[in-house]
């Protein structure tokens, strides 16, 4: 007999127009949509066409309209500055309302593009939904990124205006965002007219008169705004994300499609109904908390928990069940190595023992693997279902999940579940050919995507055809590789591409290898991930001198080191480049990344049949162990 998963899943592929048609009656329109998926310009799909929207009008002024003004819409918790702040949604809703007159008063419209590089604060929430109010589009960059990445946001999204903050706050260090932000925009060859600063009392900064506004001078002059109107497929922000080299890619996301799906997953997928708390412990820089913090429990009534701190050091391992008792947290979701991070630490979870968690019921957990050792001490010493479930910056919510809201099926550790309505997932070899059970190909989705996912790339239509759809006419690729077994589960093995995870962070090696090919003593290098029983992955550096080069190799090392944490960012945990002679490659020229990877990782390798010469692995065997890898591990 089949259940309501099943039932959702075959009518959300037979008939998307009906299925989905009838989750955006639950959304506000100001005018309905003349069709829900307009299919006229293939590979191109655009949901609820005609339809007019607001995003902002859903989060805040629509839940008011029902009766829920009253309600905390975000509660901030901030164990780094000792701080809890509840916004009820009409407070939310009022500050929006005047940050959207602060925006429109330096000239932002509708369209325009504000990029949001902030902190943890709930200030950021108020831009984003400002944003949302007037149709502007907003990018959030996240404040790990050093300036450099910063510029190529700037560059490629063109911002009038860009909304930042005195300072961040580390659990070691207070991070000053004023002159990565000079510096970004000095870099970038289009400059925004305007940068409105929100000065934290923690640590403010020096404002240039000509350009920078203080956001509370600007508030206290402004006149709030209503909801501008805006198309259903009209972009609401563009985030960038790690593609396979130093350009980052500006997903875009529309406005009416990602309402409709993300209010109907919360209860869908995470089980949820207005009212309930639930508490993504994400960054507002990643698509987790724009998805989970900022949007989606506001669409649907829910409070949304807005943690300012990390699962470790804030002031200890406890912090998550101290924010879940505190707050009657039901549903929260994270990275699996924010847990690995607690386990290390508290292996036996004594200090739960001080917190009530009676209310929590679910713990999600995405953004990378999870091991199964990660989800059975969870499971131990939670006593609730730990759900995985796996998705990507360009899809907003989960491709595949337990869908918990629809039928709890049991769990498989390493298996995120079953593909998620709207989600036609196939498993595809080299010639496009859908597998059979249990063997493994690309992980990729027949068109159209659903409601919510990527409509194109920012002012790159063509880039969006060849990085995802090229490969595989008539799909989209994950870039994931893996299988669906007998009973339909979905497997997630790996990246097809050069992308590795690190912290449930996407970090591109092209990037790396980019800027250490700059370094003027490298000839050669490359950059792998290998395991990491922190941060799930860990990058390190490969390097070949040029010839001649007779300087220190650690001074190299280090050097090198530097200039990714000054070029890509802290984020990018790059701590580790060691210099080699040479390079494992194919006759061909091709860096055997796959083996070197394997090596480090003591995992059998078996010299490829091209190999230029099968001696190069046992030199990289000993630069490896040299660095606590490969044999060393053990
Ligand atoms: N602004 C400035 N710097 C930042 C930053 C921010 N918003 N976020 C992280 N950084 C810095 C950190 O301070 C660290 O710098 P360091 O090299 O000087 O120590 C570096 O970037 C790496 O940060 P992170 O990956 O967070 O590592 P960590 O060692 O500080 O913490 C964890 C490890 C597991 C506790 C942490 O990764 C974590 O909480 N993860 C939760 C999962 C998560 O948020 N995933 C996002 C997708 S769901
Ligand atoms: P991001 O776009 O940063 O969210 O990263 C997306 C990538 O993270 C995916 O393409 C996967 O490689 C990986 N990922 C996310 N969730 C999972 C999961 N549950 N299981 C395995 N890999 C995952």
């Amino acid at each position: 007999m089949s259940n309501p998963y099943e039932a959702a899943y075959r009518r959300s592929i037979q008939d998307p127009e009906g299925f989905w048609g009838e989750m955006a009656e639950d959304c506000h329109w100001f005018k309905k949509w003349d069709k829900v998926l307009d299919d006229s310009n293939k590979p191109f799909y655009r949901w609820f066409r005609g339809g007019e929207i607001n995003t902002c009008y859903n989060g805040l002024d629509f839940q008011i309209d029902q009766g829920r003004g009253e309600q905390p819409a975000l509660i901030y918790d901030s164990p780094v500055t000792e701080t809890i702040k509840t916004f009820t949604y009409t407070r939310l809703r009022d500050q929006a309302a005047l940050f959207a007159g602060v925006l429109a008063d330096q000239g932002v419209q509708k369209g325009d593009r504000v990029i949001i590089y902030m902190p943890m604060i709930p200030e950021a929430v108020v831009a984003m939904y400002a944003c949302a109010r007037l149709g502007a589009v907003h990018s959030v960059v996240f404040g790990g990124f050093a300036a450099n990445e910063l510029a190529t946001r700037i560059e490629d999204a063109k911002p009038k205006v860009m909304v930042s903050a005195s300072c961040g706050i580390e659990v070691n260090r207070v991070v000053q965002y004023k002159p990565l932000l000079d510096q970004a925009i000095g870099l970038a060859a289009s400059k925004p007219e305007k940068c409105i600063i929100y000065q934290r009392p923690v640590e403010k900064c020096e404002l240039l008169p000509e350009r920078d506004l203080d956001w509370e001078e600007c508030m206290a002059k402004a006149r709030p705004r209503d909801c501008v109107p805006v198309q259903a497929t009209d972009p609401l922000y563009i985030l960038y994300t790690s593609g396979t080299t130093g350009q980052p890619k500006g997903v875009v996301r529309d406005n009416g499609g990602h309402v409709v799906a993300l209010k109907w997953t919360m209860k869908a997928v995470y089980d949820v109904d207005p009212g309930d708390v639930y508490w993504a412990a994400s960054d507002i820089g990643w698509v987790v908390g724009h998805s989970y913090i900022v949007y989606a429990p506001l669409f649907k009534g829910c409070t949304s928990i807005m943690f300012e701190g990390k699962p470790v050091g804030t002031p200890d391992a406890g912090v998550f069940w101290r924010v879940i008792s505190q707050h009657k947290v039901r549903t929260m979701f994270t990275a699996p190595t924010a847990f690995r991070a607690i386990k290390q630490r508290d292996p036996r979870a004594e200090l739960l023992q001080n917190h009530d968690i009676s209310d929590f019921k679910y713990l999600f957990l995405a953004g990378e693997r999870l091991d199964p050792d990660t989800l059975h001490w969870a499971e131990k010493h939670l006593q609730v279902p730990v759900i995985d479930h796996w998705w990507q910056t360009e899809t907003a919510w989960a491709i595949a999940a337990n869908c918990l809201g629809l039928h709890q099926f049991p769990v498989k550790p390493g298996s995120p579940t079953k593909p998620a309505p709207g989600w036609n997932l196939q498993v595809l070899d080299q010639n496009n050919t859908p597998l059979p059970p249990g063997e493994i190909g690309t992980l990729a989705v027949k068109l159209p995507l659903p409601p919510g996912a990527l409509p194109t790339l920012w002012n790159n239509d063509q880039g969006y055809i060849d990085k995802y759809l090229a490969e595989f006419p008539g799909s989209y690729t994950t870039a994931d590789a893996g299988f669906l077994d007998e009973e339909g589960y979905v497997w997630v093995m790996s990246r097809t591409d050069d992308i590795i995870n690190v912290a449930g962070h996407r970090l591109s090696t092209g990037a790396m290898e980019e800027i250490l090919a700059e370094h003027p003593d490298v000839a050669e290098c490359a950059v792998v991930g290998v395991e990491d029983p922190l941060k799930g992955q860990a990058p390190i550096g490969f390097l070949v001198l040029s010839a001649g080069v007779d300087r220190p190799e650690e001074e190299i090392e280090q050097e090198c080191v530097q200039l990714i944490r000054e070029k890509i960012g802290p984020v990018a945990a790059f701590k580790q480049a060691t210099v080699v002679k040479r390079l494992p490659k194919t006759r061909s020229g091709k860096v055997l990344r796959g083996t070197i990877q394997k090596i480090a990782d003591n995992k059998d390798y078996r010299a490829p049949a091209t190999i230029d010469d099968p001696e190069i692995l046992r030199e990289m065997e000993e630069s490896l162990e040299r660095i606590g890898y490969a044999k060393a591990k053990k």
